[in-house]
């Protein structure tokens, strides 16, 4: 990851490499440049001697020509910081070979060649947790995106499959379990050492390689196909865990069979393994046969996980799962194409966790990650589209954009096409491409073909950055109300001009005085502008629209207060009637925040959200998790996203101020709320999860209110608490209020857990995002704390990334907070340089606040820039950050 070594280029191209490169800055890798690799890669045999501190990979290659591709006298093989001890080409000395950059270029006459390969690494030494590494005693790798070429030479591109066979030896002691992709083909012992053969059938690219050995035990398990394959189920964790394994399991085997209910998708091994690292990048990694886990997306019971916690575990093991088939069946021709695969993987895990639990609050969640990360993305100096056209470190395009964005574009022409069209069209995809490393513009062209709608325009998703705009008026005109719709895409970096997309609308007219409407229209906006005529109104309806968020765009809407309040109150869609509660505190908020409110607006928007939430304490009708839902406050960021020069200390007082008023008009309800709340013992119920997340939010009210009634409340919770979800959310609420209950509480959380990682993160976290005016000093105080350290990524990112949030912290007037995160992203670089690149784009937010902040975030994001040594991928953020 050192950027001053001369950059390797992964596409196969010598010339590129070779052309002169700024010192600075690692060359640009684009999507138009896309060459097939001269050479096909048949089949890869590893051997690896395991040891901590040296492990010795020997990788056998069987290559031949690819008769798709150009001739070539040489062949790539990509590494990055490797030591090469031998090389032997068919046996013998190769006809020439070179380093070039850090890769291995090796000269070859004949059509078909065998090509062994002997390197040696540590993976005691890599702290970039990429590659073969090392985590509290155990060997795991990661290879996803490129970091298969840390543990040998190898075309490491997504297009260049293989089939593996990998044998592994090692001490029996330190490494009683020996894993790898596919099944077990043999093992034996040989004195204090053992061995492993794994065979997996299947050709894959080298990003889904893995290999584990370390001292773990499982929780076994097995399910049957639709086809009656009976396929052994493991997760794998440390002694000690076993017990907090169950959920994981479970969601496992309801994911199995979801995909075969849902997408006709069977497993396609007799084993399935999952293990759990406490080191880890990411969630989670789809490796074949052999996902490796992060450990917080499979550890849990209620004394340690929350219900968010469970929930995360339930989407992440389906996710990596389903990538069995959208990832790993058909995979990615470049990584361009990376939404191919994660967009459509990440709609495939919300509609299984939307029909797992309640489908419209996973749906408001998911709505709420996308607008809270996304459309930041989307409107700032890391903008690009959700298929990207040029990248210098593949690692920084693993966003919120590529995932989230990429789901949303798949759901919407689910919409357009209709679920059963849909089916017909991803069945087409699997088919047509099963065993292939295809594109997005194959996955569009199934869809087509397959449900027969045309998507000719709504290709402009793929290629077009920016939140659409949509302009909405609704006017009267005789007995018919007519929508006009305006859409307007926003320029983002390097894409000044944008086409108007197809942007698929559900609306609903509502009659004012029955409160309900007849039947629900999806209206397809595609041009710049466009009216929709609709007959049989009296007088002029109430719209409800972009009803479930049929559409990922912002929604400008002229719609009296009013309206909004009736339908906050009536909406039969749930995302729609969030969406009106959110929609009313958010203008509220908005112009009180730019201090463009008068004293009788602020009373009339202030009686007009009282109303709205009455409606929603009052409705028997609604569960509690619903409820949750339509009583939350929009979030500080998301305010702020509504703002040209945004203030956080203003949005601060005006939210609080809000939540303190309502928290006083709404006194009894919220009362009676938290009593009958409080009366529900613990379960996994959708009713007794509700009533959790109605207590903490009541909590939080009160706070605002009375802040010393509130810790005693808190504190009583928490004493009480038998789950984490109480506990966690009454110290969530305790840690912004200084008192005596505060200090204490922290101190028993932390004794509490001692020991248990993933609680301690919890501990940091709350801390380092509450809404306590110290909260700069205390995340200070915490970095020197002996649990902190900078080399597990979960404990890093517990501290400082709910910090980013914080609005008196990271956004302190002075710019103390956006130094310290500048500090961490300097620290943290030559260490985790993935990790530390993830810090950056909340320093990029700085043309959206008010000048004196930009200025000093823009400082901080200069200072980076200037420091002698970064990563490509740190380097990347912040050039593209300064803009
Ligand atoms: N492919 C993984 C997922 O989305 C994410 C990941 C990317 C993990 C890169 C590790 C490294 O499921
Ligand atoms: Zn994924």
């Amino acid at each position: 990851m050192d950027i001053a070594r001369t950059p390797s280029t992964p596409d196969g191209n010598p010339e590129m490499a070779d052309a002169a490169v700024e010192p600075k800055a690692p060359p640009e890798i684009r999507r138009e440049d896309y060459q097939p690799f001269p050479w096909l890669v048949p089949t890869t045999r590893l051997d690896f001697e395991l040891g901590l501190e040296k492990t010795r990979v020997t990788a056998r290659l069987e290559i031949e020509r690819n008769p798709d591709a150009d001739a070539s006298p040489t062949i790539r093989l990509n590494g990055d910081g490797l030591e090469l001890v031998s090389l032997r080409c068919d046996g013998g000395e190769c006809a020439g070979h070179m380093m070039d950059g850090d890769d291995l270029v090796v000269t070859l006459e004949g059509d078909r060649h065998t090509i062994e390969i002997v390197t040696e690494i540590d993976p005691g030494a890599n702290s970039q947790l990429m590659g073969l590494y090392a985590s509290s005693g155990m060997l795991c790798t990661q290879c996803e995106a490129e970091g298969f070429r840390r543990i040998t030479f190898f075309p490491d591109r997504p297009d260049v499959l293989s089939t593996y066979t990998v044998r592994m030896s090692g001490p029996k002691k330190d490494f009683p379990v020996l894993l790898s992709n596919g099944n077990r083909a043999d093992m034996g012992e040989d004195g204090a050492s053992h061995w492993a053969e794994w065979h997996d059938p299947w050709p894959k690219p080298s990003y889904l390689f893995a290999l584990v050995a370390g001292d773990l035990v499982a929780r076994s398990d097995s399910f049957t196909t639709m086809g009656g394959r009976k396929v052994e189920l493991n997760v794998w964790v440390r002694d000690g865990d076993l017990e907090r394994t169950e959920h994981a399991m479970e969601s496992l085997k309801r994911s199995m069979k979801w995909d075969e209910d849902t997408f006709g998708r069977e497993y396609d091994l007799d084993l399935f393994n999952i293990v759990a690292v406490s080191d880890f990048n990411m969630g989670a990694m789809e490796n074949k046969g052999l996902n490796v886990f992060n450990t917080k997306y499979v550890l849990a019971d209620p004394e340690t996980a929350t219900d968010g916690d469970y929930d995360g575990i339930e989407g992440v093991i389906g996710h990596e799962y389903f990538h069995n088939w959208s990832g790993n069946r058909i995979t990615c021709r470049d990584w361009f194409q990376l939404s191919l695969k994660e967009g459509f993987t990440v709609l495939r895990d919300q509609l299984f966790s939307q029909d797992m639990g309640s489908a419209p609050v996973k749906r408001i969640e998911g709505v709420r990650v996308l607008r809270g990360v996304q459309f930041p993305e989307d409107s700032g100096p890391l903008a690009h589209p959700i298929r990207p056209d040029s990248y210098r470190e593949i690692s920084n395009f693993y966003t919120s954009t590529v995932y989230n964005k990429g789901a949303e574009v798949i759901r919407m022409m689910k919409t357009m096409a209709g679920d059963e069209a849909f089916r017909r069209g991803t069945d087409l995809y699997f088919d047509r491409h099963d065993g292939e490393a295809a594109t997005c513009e194959d996955f569009v062209k199934a869809i087509e073909d397959g449900s027969g709608i045309d998507l000719e325009q709504f290709r402009l998703w793929y290629s077009q950055a920016g939140t659409p705009k949509v302009s909405v008026e609704l006017s009267q005109e005789g007995d018919e109300a007519v929508l006009t719709l305006s859409q307007a895409v926003p320029p983002t970096p390097g894409q000044d001009d944008k086409k108007p997309m197809p942007i698929p609308l559900r609306v609903a007219l509502f009659d004012r005085d029955s409160g309900s409407h007849s039947g629900e229209h999806l209206v397809v906006l595609d041009k710049a502008r466009d009216s929709f005529r609709f007959t049989g109104f009296a007088r002029k309806p109430v719209l409800s629209i972009n009803r479930g968020f049929s559409a990922p765009v912002t929604i400008g809407r002229d719609i009296a207060n009013d309206e909004l309040v009736f339908l906050a109150a009536k909406d039969d869609d749930p995302f729609a009637r969030y969406e009106a509660m959110q929609d009313l505190m958010v203008r509220h908020l908005v112009t009180a925040s730019k201090g463009d409110l008068s004293d009788d607006a602020r009373n009339a928007g202030q009686a007009d959200i009282v109303r709205a939430l009455r409606a929603v304490t009052d409705d028997d009708a609604l569960d509690d998790l619903m409820r949750g839902e339509l009583l939350s406050m929009p979030s500080q960021t998301y305010i702020a996203e509504q703002i040209e020069a945004a203030d956080p200390g203003r949005i601060f007082e005006e939210r609080e101020g809000l939540k303190a008023f309502l928290a006083s008009e709404l006194q009894d309800e919220l009362h009676h709320i938290y009593d009958r709340a409080e009366k529900l013992p613990y379960s996994q119920s959708a009713e007794a999860k509700g009533a959790r997340k109605l207590k903490t939010l009541v909590l939080s009210f009160a706070a605002a209110r009375d802040p010393q009634k509130a810790a005693e409340l808190a504190a009583h919770q928490y004493d009480r608490a038998d789950n984490m979800t109480d506990r966690q959310g009454a110290l969530m609420v305790l840690t912004g209020i200084d008192s005596a209950e505060r200090t204490g509480r922290l101190l028993d959380f932390y004794n509490r857990y001692q020991g248990n990682a993933l609680v301690i993160d919890k501990w940091f976290a709350l801390q380092a995002s509450s809404l306590h005016p110290k909260v700069i000093e205390h995340v200070k105080a915490l970095a020197e704390h002996p649990d902190f350290t900078l080399r597990n990524p979960n404990r890093a990112r517990s501290l400082y990334m709910p910090f980013t949030g914080a609005p008196h912290g990271f956004h302190a007037a002075n710019g103390e907070g956006y130094r310290l995160i500048a500090n961490l992203i300097l620290d943290l670089d030559p260490i985790n340089a993935q990790t530390a690149a993830r810090f950056v784009p909340a320093l990029g937010r700085w043309r959206k606040l008010e000048p004196g902040r930009a200025a000093l975030m823009r400082a901080e994001l200069e200072r980076i820039a200037a420091a002698p040594k970064l990563s490509r991928d740190s380097f990347e953020q912040v050039t593209r950050s300064l803009g």
